[in-house]
């Protein structure tokens, strides 16, 4: 098969293309034909080995993927060749390629109406914004969500999912584009957090009580002003540090202004309850045939193309998912 191959660590321009093997499959896995492969951050540490996991040379890049199951393991009977599924690869790596294996207990189906391409960029958007949320953050309808980094692929899932639920939306961004983008996708209020001062305007827009919510994906700064501005009860959920700077947690807020703060790591979580993963993407599989989320593909580019693609993503200028396609999808 074609895939990305990786062969020694470097930027993205060190990626070639080539053939590799397919994947082997165990029992309980499934082999994927993959029609698109989501760009995430975390690709462009493997390929420089700074991320905790380093893959046996050569490797494929990518995890995150959608397509249609061409082979199942022996203990597999949930899934069927023909099947159009969306998962995170088995072995956090391999993606970028024309096949890849996945944990079938873990892979979910496309909803109807949703292509793969799509598909590959909503599984760890929503799914990481609905487990933050829902599971973690009890989010009740009426209650006010401060969404940080809101126009990256997390940051529009948690607004169109907390809207979708009946919460009201502020969303904080560094751009007046980007802060378009989050209206569109449905935001309430916008705070541009590079012009003006995050924690007061979150209480001006709360009536001085401060978020019941805050979705960060950020950290740094903008951590230091929400943990200045939640609510009594508020819950301020802890999800990346895109900013690079991991901030200190004010003890004495907490206990002052009686608010949570909560770690969220979503592909953990999925892989200690399995069951409850199945269940929250029925839910977001409603939500998306019900018209309520809208998952922002901003461009794909073909496998030999994956280089540039990892490479735009580490621009801020980003709004949405960005998608390799190994292998064209058949139309119906
Ligand atoms: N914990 C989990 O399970 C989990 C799951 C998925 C993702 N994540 C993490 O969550 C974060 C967001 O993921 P994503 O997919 O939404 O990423 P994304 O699409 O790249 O969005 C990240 C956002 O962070 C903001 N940002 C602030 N400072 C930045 C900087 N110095 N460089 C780049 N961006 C900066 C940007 O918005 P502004 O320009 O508006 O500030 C950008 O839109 C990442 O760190 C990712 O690793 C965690």
């Amino acid at each position: 098969m074609r895939a990305i191959i990786c062969r020694e660590y470097g930027p993205a321009d060190m990626l070639t293309q080539g053939e590799m093997d397919s994947p082997a499959i165990g029992p309980d896995d499934i082999r994927i034909r993959v029609y698109g492969a989501a760009i995430n951050f975390p690709d462009n540490l493997i390929i420089q080995g700074k991320y905790q996991a380093k893959p046996p040379m050569p490797f494929a890049p990518g995890f995150e993927i959608a397509g249609e199951v061409i082979e199942t393991g022996t203990n597999v009977s949930t899934l069927h060749p023909g099947d159009h599924v969306m998962a995170l690869t088995r072995d956090g790596y391999g993606g970028f390629a024309e096949e890849a294996a996945a944990r079938a207990e873990l892979a979910v189906p496309v909803p109807e109406g949703m292509d793969c391409i799509t598909a590959s960029g909503f599984y760890s958007s929503y799914g990481t914004s609905y487990y933050a949320l829902v599971r973690r953050g009890r989010i009740q309808a009426k209650e006010t969500l401060v969404v940080l980094g809101a126009a990256g692929g997390v940051g529009l899932a948690s607004i169109e999912i907390a809207k979708a639920l009946g919460a009201t939306v502020i969303a904080v961004a560094s751009s007046p584009h980007k802060l378009e983008t989050a209206r569109a996708h449905g935001a309430d209020h916008l705070i541009d957090y590079g012009r003006e001062d995050l924690k007061q305007r979150v209480l001006e827009l709360t009536d001085g009580q401060g978020a019941d919510l805050c979705m960060d994906t950020v950290g740094g700064e903008a951590f230091n002003s929400m943990s200045r501005c939640m609510r009594h009860d508020g819950r301020l959920l802890i999800v990346g540090f895109a900013s690079g700077q991991i901030p200190q947690i004010p003890a004495n807020l907490l206990l002052l202004k009686n608010f949570q703060v909560a770690g969220i790591f979503w592909w953990p979580a999925v892989q200690r309850n399995p069951a409850q993963h199945q269940a929250s993407f029925r839910h977001l599989s409603e939500l998306y045939r019900a018209g309520k989320l809208r998952p922002l593909i901003a461009q794909t580019y073909p496998l030999e193309k994956t280089p540039d693609a990892l490479k735009m993503v580490l621009s801020r200028n980003l709004t949405g998912k960005l998608v390799i396609t190994p292998t064209a999808e058949p139309r119906n």
